[in-house]
């Protein structure tokens, strides 16, 4: 644990008698970028202000490379420019009366850096950042993007042990936000920064981190690498946050799993009758096609474009309240019907009952 680039113990925070933190618990490896991906509300920001500092944990302990900054029990508390910390916010923050090199300079002037090496670290941050032609502009003379790059600047100019991002990049539109993505993610790599990023997004989350907290309710809900999470979810919520298919429950009768409350069939697998298993089905387990014999009866609901095919949510003929992801080269139309193939051997279970081993092909009645 005291290895650890930036770690927490039974970190709680309370707002008078409501709890927004419940507990939390990470270790974060040096050179590693953690996610906390979750719902607005789940205590993302919170988590990022108790590691900064900008706010004291009222349980628990933060520790940043391996020394204690913050802990409830002993009243021990470094301030964030004892902690050695870079961050960059939603908004970006910057001085509107500085010069771009000015906003970036002026952490190295906080730290009593002279001119002549504070020069020549601004110039090299802003040339990471692609951005050294436009060091005397004003932020408000820059588009929304520039100035982002101008506050990650700012951020790794006094080449922090750890960087913090909340959100940084929704302000962007997605073109520019989905280009971004990967040069923060190559960045971070560069310059072998430790960093937590805060994000509501599943995909830059699953893009950018090491590993990924999914967070809801003031808890972690699972923390894991993007592999694990995509292959092995803990809870129908993190299934359903990471947008992986739908989730439905299925009851067991006559050597077959059903749809729970309906006659239709999805699999065959071995169960005791009366058995009840919450699963995934990935969108990536369904095969489109015709409506035929064997192949399950679906309608479209809606359908959106998402650059590589669109992504219909559709309904299952039948069962109550089951909603599925297909991804179909064509688009569908809501209200038109489609038959799906489900490979049974990519179906998830939650619970103690897995479908994994199975292998046998099962046409749906
Ligand atoms: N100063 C405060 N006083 C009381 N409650 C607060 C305060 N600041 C935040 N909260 C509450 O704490 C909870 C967590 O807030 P937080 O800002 O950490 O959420 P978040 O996950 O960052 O959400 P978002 O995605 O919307 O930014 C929310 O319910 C919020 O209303
Ligand atoms: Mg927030």
């Amino acid at each position: 644990m005291t290895d650890a680039a930036v770690s927490t113990a039974g970190l709680e925070l309370h707002y008078g008698a409501t709890p927004v933190l419940k507990g939390i618990d990470v270790a974060l490896g040096k050179g590693k970028t953690l996610a906390l991906l979750g719902p607005s509300g789940c205590g993302k920001t919170t988590l990022l202000r108790l590691v900064a500092g900008l706010l004291s944990p009222s349980k628990g302990s933060v520790s940043i490379a391996g020394h204690p900054v913050a802990d409830a029990a002993t009243g021990l508390f470094a301030p964030p420019e004892k902690r050695n910390l870079g961050m960059v916010f939603q908004d970006y923050a910057l001085w509107p009366h500085m010069t771009v090199g000015g906003n970036v300079s002026f952490p190295l002037e906080m730290r009593g850096i002279g001119r002549a090496e504070r020069e020549l670290r601004t110039k090299r941050a802003l040339e990471r950042v692609g951005l050294a032609a436009l060091a005397d502009r004003r932020p408000s003379d820059l588009s929304g993007g520039q100035q982002q790059r101008v506050a990650i600047a700012r951020a790794i100019v006094a080449e922090p042990q750890l960087i913090l991002f909340d959100e940084p990049l929704s302000n962007l539109d997605r073109e520019l936000r989905e280009n971004m993505v990967g040069e923060l993610a190559e960045l971070i790599a560069t310059l072998g920064l430790t960093a937590i990023y805060v994000t509501h997004d599943h995909s830059e989350a699953l893009t950018l981190a090491d590993e990924v907290a999914v967070m809801r309710g003031g808890l972690i809900e699972q923390l894991a690498t993007p592999d694990v999470l995509i292959d092995q979810p803990a809870t129908p919520d993190v299934a359903d946050f990471l947008r992986l298919g739908g989730v439905a429950e299925l009851e067991h009768r006559d050597g077959l799993w059903f749809f729970r409350g309906s006659d239709v069939a999805l699999l065959r697998h071995r169960g005791q009758p009366g058995d009840i298993a919450q699963v995934l089905i990935p969108t990536n387990a369904i095969t489109l096609g015709d409506i035929a014999p064997g192949r399950l009866a679906a309608t479209v609901l809606r359908s959106q474009f998402r650059g590589d095919g669109h992504l219909a949510s559709i309904s299952i003929v039948g069962p109550a309240n089951v909603e599925l992801q297909v991804l179909s080269r064509t688009k569908l139309r809501p209200g038109e019907g489609v038959g799906l193939s489900i490979d049974p051997a990519r179906i998830r279970s939650f619970g103690k009952t897995t479908f994994s081993s199975t292998e046998e092909t099962f046409e749906h009645a």
